[in-house]
């Protein structure tokens, strides 16, 4: 069974060895996971595999004055295209609205399909590129925001 909950501390390892193999240069070391769990701007959440016991999949955000930055949105590849990332993503936003998110946004690589329609589907809505925004390889990063509306 997957279940959805805050990552933990004894998370970070696996965390940042699926980082290592899927973000690469960019990846996040276990040290920058355990400093983001400590900071009460910031909610980090996971996806769990209860029947093998492994994290399987991951996605932080932070808070700046009611912006939410989401980042380190990943599945572990033998999970992937069973919902977990949708499910994952609306939990996260759940959770960082309890701490204040009202918009959220994240950066995604141009070429990056799965997770552009990803986002798109969850009501993300491309605002701009920022040009050779990545390195290795360099590309372009399209900018998402999903506002919260006037009033609500
Ligand atoms: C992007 C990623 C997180 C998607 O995770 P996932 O658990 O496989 O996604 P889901 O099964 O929840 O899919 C939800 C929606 O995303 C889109 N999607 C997911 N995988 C897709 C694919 N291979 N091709 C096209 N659309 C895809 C679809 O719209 C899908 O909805 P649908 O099933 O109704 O068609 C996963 O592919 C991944 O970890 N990629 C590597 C890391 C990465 O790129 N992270 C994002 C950085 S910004």
């Amino acid at each position: 069974m997957i279940i959805y909950e805050h990552m933990k501390m004894s998370d970070c390892e696996k965390a940042a060895e699926l980082e290592s193999v899927i973000f690469r240069g960019d990846a996040w070391s276990a040290d920058d996971f355990r400093e983001s769990l400590c900071c009460d701007y910031a909610v980090y959440v996971v996806a769990r595999d209860t029947d093998e016991d492994s994290m399987v999949a991951c996605a932080g955000i932070r808070n700046m004055c009611g912006d939410g930055d989401i980042t380190n949105v990943l599945v572990d590849k033998a999970y992937r295209e069973h919902g977990i990332a949708e499910h994952l993503l609306r939990y996260l936003m759940q959770e960082g609205e309890k701490i204040g998110v009202r918009n959220f946004t994240l950066e995604v690589r141009i070429t990056n399909t799965p997770a552009i329609k990803l986002y798109e589907k969850l009501g993300f809505v491309s605002e701009g590129v920022r040009p050779g925004f990545y390195d290795d390889p360099k590309e372009d990063a399209v900018i998402f925001w999903k506002r919260k509306k006037e009033g609500v």
